[in-house]
């Protein structure tokens, strides 16, 4: 199963499901075969690592996304990703808008696996204060747990 983040810049918020993915999965699901990536929107930001606000806030919860550089979402990612997942629905719809029809069912909201969260999008931290990365880091993990119990539940059904 493979797994694509997607914010504006992916910088803050893509980069950072990404990691936290990488590291819940490798713990408590090691037996499921994941591929995790994340991408852009927009291009402002490419090869970059992530915004050193992410990466500090990130690494006081145990996650090193050190290694990560952004890109721009592609073509080719609407086809080899099973699952494509907005970090909010501004991104979702630029993602709906570059997609092939085909590959509309690939594509939802992270958030749509914390329902308890009683939110849709992860609010962009990028020009906020050092709360705004808390608060991502907060959604990501509620919704890494929602995702990683619909991806034991996939496998059991594949
Ligand atoms: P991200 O945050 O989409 O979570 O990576 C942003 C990063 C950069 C910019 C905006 C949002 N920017 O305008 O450069």
């Amino acid at each position: 199963m493979r797994i694509l983040f997607v914010c504006l810049g992916n910088i803050c918020r893509s980069p950072t499901a990404e990691g936290v993915l990488r590291t819940l999965a490798a713990r408590e699901a090691p037996e499921l075969p994941l591929e995790v990536d994340s991408a852009g929107t927009a291009g402002y930001h490419v090869g970059e690592p992530p915004d050193p606000r992410t990466q500090q806030a990130a690494a006081r919860r145990g996650y090193n996304l050190t290694a990560l550089r952004a890109r721009v979402v592609e073509p080719a990612d609407f086809e080899r990703f099973d699952l494509i997942l907005g970090m909010d629905e501004e991104n979702l719809r630029v993602l709906r808008r570059r997609a092939p029809t085909h590959s509309h069912e690939r594509l939802r909201l992270l958030l749509d696996f914390a329902p308890e969260s009683g939110s849709r999008d992860v609010p962009d931290p990028y020009y906020g204060g050092p709360n705004g990365f808390e608060e991502v880091l907060d959604l990501v993990e509620a919704a890494t747990r929602g995702l990683l119990a619909h991806l034991r539940q996939r496998d059991r059904a594949a």
